[in-house]
């Protein structure tokens, strides 16, 4: 198994790519002058990158955000000049989503010259994953790229990569991983407790059938515990949505459903930002789910889990 490192993008994850894709469709149907406040809404990342980026077209952010979002992402959002507005109101679907774009049409309405790239619909996030991430993908796995594992949530990223695999690598598995409780390929409301995968509703860009190869879709308390395994053997910490699939990839691997060859795992961002939520003994005891993640862990390492490191190929030192 190899993972892909988004982490190591300019703002830490993979959705550096999303921001720029959709900033310059924005600019381009009608520039962004100096001075436009751009508006989104955001699980963070997104957030986050495009903090870093609108300051170098002297414009500024509103990041409409909820109380999911971790509290290094709201601090970082801040630090980096933009202006948050922190939406509260469950939107009844497991999530805040429905309530953050309210907050957002609501923002448009009072300030029509606020200019809005919609991350949920816009096709220039998708085209930017199938012009960069598709192609580094197959580049960096080489011809024993077997499958990809893609956490989704407005399901722009798996869009963009599948439509460059169907192409470019047409045997390659491509595997969408949602949580449970999650709308975002079918599925039924619930309780979500990882930033940045699943939605409240279902992703505009994985209507068509063959949008992907096959789902699947896991128990978020298991993606924290293998989270955490990988931090313990690997001294990796990933992301929530990482630890997602690769609990998928696991889970294929338990059925026998993985393909001879290289399984990668996208791995969307990193595990910094969720020091004091997933990693954190606090916040999963306050949310119940503390002694669920040690059961978790401990079945897992029952079932022989244990992640060894091996550098990437083209790291590889020549044999002698
Ligand atoms: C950590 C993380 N993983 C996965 C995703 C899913 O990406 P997409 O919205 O392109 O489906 C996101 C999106 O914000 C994310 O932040």
């Amino acid at each position: 198994m190899a993972l892909k490192l988004e982490e190591h993008g300019p703002s830490g994850s993979v959705k550096d790519r999303s921001a720029a894709g959709l900033l310059r469709a924005l600019h381009q149907e009608r520039p962004l002058t100096p001075g436009t406040v751009v508006v989104e809404s955001t699980s963070g990342n997104l957030g986050l990158a495009l903090a870093r980026l609108l300051p170098a077209l002297d414009c500024s952010f509103l990041a409409v955000i909820d109380p999911k979002t971790p509290p290094a992402t709201r601090r970082m959002l801040t630090d980096n000049g933009a202006q948050v507005l922190m939406v509260d109101k469950p939107d009844g679907q497991g999530g805040f989503l429905l309530s953050r774009l309210e907050a957002v049409w609501d923002t448009l309405a009072r300030h029509p010259g606020h200019r809005w790239p919609n991350q949920y619909e816009n096709w220039a996030a998708p085209a930017e994953h199938r012009r960069s991430t598709g192609p580094e993908l197959i580049a960096q796995a080489g011809d024993s790229l077997a499958a990809v594992y893609v956490p989704v949530s407005t399901g722009g990223t798996l869009a963009g990569i599948a439509s460059h695999l169907r192409e470019h690598g047409p045997d390659v598995d491509v595997v969408a991983v949602d949580v449970h409780g999650s709308l975002a390929v079918a599925g039924t409301a619930g309780r979500r407790l990882i930033p940045g995968i699943g939605s409240s509703r279902p992703s505009h860009f994985l209507k068509s059938a063959d949008s992907y190869d096959r789902l699947v879709r896991v128990d978020d308390v298991e993606a924290i515990a293998v989270c955490r395994i990988v931090a313990e053997d690997l001294g990796l910490r990933l992301g929530g949505s990482s630890g997602c699939a690769v609990r998928a990839l696991l889970t294929d691997l338990e059925r026998d459903r993985v393909a001879r060859g290289l399984p990668v795992c996208l791995a969307a961002d990193g595990g910094a930002k969720y020091r004091d939520t997933l990693y954190s003994l606090a916040w999963t005891t306050e949310q119940g789910v503390e002694k669920d993640i040690m059961a978790a862990m401990e079945q897992l390492r029952r079932e022989g889990l244990y992640f060894a490191r091996r550098e990437p190929h083209h790291l590889e030192q020549p044999r002698q």
